[in-house]
């Protein structure tokens, strides 16, 4: 016999969640919190409506952890300092074991998920994030699109010589509530 669990989708700030407290068995979010400012805080919140005993699973991405073959590592340096500037928290990884345990949660194991494309294309998460970079950077004063449509170039004839290689690590959290 199957259970039927009633479940609904709620759109909300992540730093005012509207629910009642010790509501959740578990909680989960790929790339959110590292898009908010007061992490700390967000943290807070999360906890407070999660049930004692109740897990967590968190995903974020360290940027730093980015592996991106080209001719022009200065330029590649360069292009990911503009794109570290998308979120509040381009780095939260690192830090985000000390900042579940001050929120409270315990038993907290960290996995990474490593992504790796050895060959250009756009169907791959380095060929669609490419765009994605590429927009946002430009956009940033002292870039501009001159340097970006390089930049792009570059990587890209890594491929024509058979030399295409990208790798990003994503860190998987895992904690409780005691
Ligand atoms: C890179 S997207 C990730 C989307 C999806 N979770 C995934 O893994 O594909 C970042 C998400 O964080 C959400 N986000 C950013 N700040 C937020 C906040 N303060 N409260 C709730 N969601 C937020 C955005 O709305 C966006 O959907």
């Amino acid at each position: 016999m199957t259970t039927t669990v009633p479940w609904r989708f709620h759109q909300a700030d992540v730093l005012q969640l509207p629910f009642e407290t010790a509501a959740f068995d578990v909680a989960l979010a790929t790339q959110v919190y590292e898009y908010v400012a007061d992490i700390d805080a967000a943290l807070q919140e999360l906890v407070r409506v999660m049930k004692p005993g109740a897990q967590v699973l968190l995903v974020d991405t360290d940027w730093e952890s980015c592996v991106w073959a080209c001719r022009d590592e200065a330029r590649m340096r360069r292009m990911m300092q503009g794109w570290s500037q998308h979120i509040p928290h381009p780095q939260l990884p690192r830090t985000l074991v000390q900042r579940m345990q001050r929120a409270g949660l315990v038993d907290v194991q960290v996995h990474t998920i490593p992504l790796l494309n050895m060959e250009y294309s756009t169907d791959t998460f380095s060929g669609g994030m490419m765009g994605f970079i590429a927009s946002f950077v430009s956009g940033l004063p002292d870039y501009g699109p001159q340097l970006v449509a390089d930049w792009q170039a570059d990587v890209t004839s890594m491929a024509q010589a058979g030399g295409y290689f990208f790798s990003l690590n994503r860190y998987v959290f895992v904690a409780r509530k005691p």
